[in-house]
């Protein structure tokens, strides 16, 4: 880790010191009930918060909610995450009315050593977004030093993750922060070989990075979920109705060409499960990639790709995925990607490192109930991505030097 640490603050460094924590506790909601709904974000904070109370620091959380765009949406407050959060935690977490001003600076004078609070929604204020100077000095004034655990958020040079690093010292890593960056770096720079990746979703342009660095890096390269009609448009095939990025039709040519100049296996699947309407209930059927009918569309790898896709990973020490290889939204249509899910859940139970690269394939595993069987499961969708593209993320970069 070449980032300072909370490992490396002591009780002496801590103890009755105010402590401003960013999290990301931008974890999803239910709509109708506005109960959370996975609060896997919450419980992965965890380690960095009981350890910050067991060396009596007086622990200020904070994290945006949503994109409310620096308005005061009733609706993204985080009451629901301070209860949630009191309850894994076994001890009350003061709410604060706002993340600056003086209601806040009273609240966290009253704190004791080992107290936690949480800020209210960073995001209500569009200074923190714009990475406001003020805003985030306002931040740091009611603290006496900052750890950034928010790797869901790290990729965002915000007020919180990167302006009050120039205001508080030291500012250093959490726990997540380092378990994130010791996966998902080692996955790519020292992996046990050989790494596969498995990349799915529904467009190539929000992965074109991500497949070009993987490209540099892994042994074999799985491609599946909307992207892949694409891929076979550019090879000359008809894809129907399917998903076509028509400006991108240049690029997967390319993409699959430097694959091949790098001796990189590269795997698009075989048979397409398809649908005569973008629908739960649609009519399906499944065809070989080379029999797609007009007014069809692919939302599903088919089960023949899904033997190819084993057979592939088999023999693979470490697998990276991210991206879902269909609609999985859709029972119809799940079959592929819940049969990847299950892959990679055998595989680690036999020593393959698995790594679950965030967003949609994370609730991929969740929905099918294998993701307590990865070896990682990222808790950063955007964050995990850039990482892996070999972006430098604003928010570590701003950290102590170890
Ligand atoms: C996420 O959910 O990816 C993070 O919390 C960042 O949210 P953002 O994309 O709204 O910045």
């Amino acid at each position: 880790m070449p980032k300072k640490t909370v490992a490396n603050l002591t009780e002496a460094d801590l103890a009755g010191k105010r402590v401003l924590v960013r999290v990301d506790f931008n974890v999803p909601m239910d709509k109708a009930t506005g109960a959370i709904s996975d609060d896997t974000r919450i419980r992965a904070a965890l380690p960095t918060i009981e350890d910050l109370i067991k060396k009596g620091a007086k622990v200020i959380l904070c994290s945006h909610m949503g994109r409310p765009d620096g308005q005061v949406k009733e609706n993204l407050r985080l009451t629901p995450v301070a209860k949630r959060l009191s309850e894994l935690l076994g001890q009350e977490v003061v709410m604060c009315p706002d993340c600056i001003g003086e209601g806040v600076t009273a609240a966290i004078s009253q704190m004791s050593n080992g107290q936690v609070a949480l800020l209210e929604n960073l995001r209500f204020h569009g200074e923190e977004e714009a990475n406001d100077p003020d805003f985030a000095k306002k931040l740091a004034a009611n603290a006496d030093l900052y750890v950034n655990d928010a790797f869901g958020t790290a990729h965002r040079a915000h007020a919180s993750t990167e302006g009050v690093t120039h205001y508080l010292s030291p500012s250093v890593a959490g726990y997540l922060i380092e378990k994130e960056l010791n996966y998902l770096q080692a996955a790519i720079e020292t992996p046990q070989r050989p790494l596969a990746a498995i990349i799915g979703g529904s467009k190539v342009s929000s992965k074109i990075g991500v497949i070009e660095t993987l490209l540099e890096k892994c042994d074999k390269l799985l491609i599946g979920g909307g992207m892949i009609f694409t891929f076979y448009k550019a090879r000359g095939l008809s894809v129907g109705k399917s998903l076509v990025e028509e400006d991108k039709l240049e690029l997967a040519k390319s993409l699959e060409a430097k694959a091949k100049e790098k001796g990189v296996e590269f795997l698009l699947p075989t048979d397409v499960v398809l649908a005569d309407q973008f629908d739960k209930d649609a009519n399906s059927q499944i065809v070989k990639v080379e029999n797609i009918p007009d007014g069809w569309m692919g939302l599903d790898i088919g089960p023949e790709s899904v033997k190819v896709f084993q057979e592939a990973l088999s023999s693979c020490k470490s697998v990276l995925w991210n991206g879902p290889m269909g609609v999985f939204e859709f029972d119809k249509f799940a079959a592929g990607t819940d049969a990847i899910a299950h892959t990679l859940a055998d595989l680690t139970a036999t020593g393959t490192t698995t790594i679950i690269g965030g967003g949609d394939s994370v609730a991929a595993v969740e929905k099918v109930g294998v993701a307590e069987k990865m070896s990682h499961i990222s808790t950063g969708g955007g964050a995990s991505l850039e990482l892996l593209e070999g972006k430098v993320l604003p928010g570590i970069a701003a950290l102590d030097e170890a």
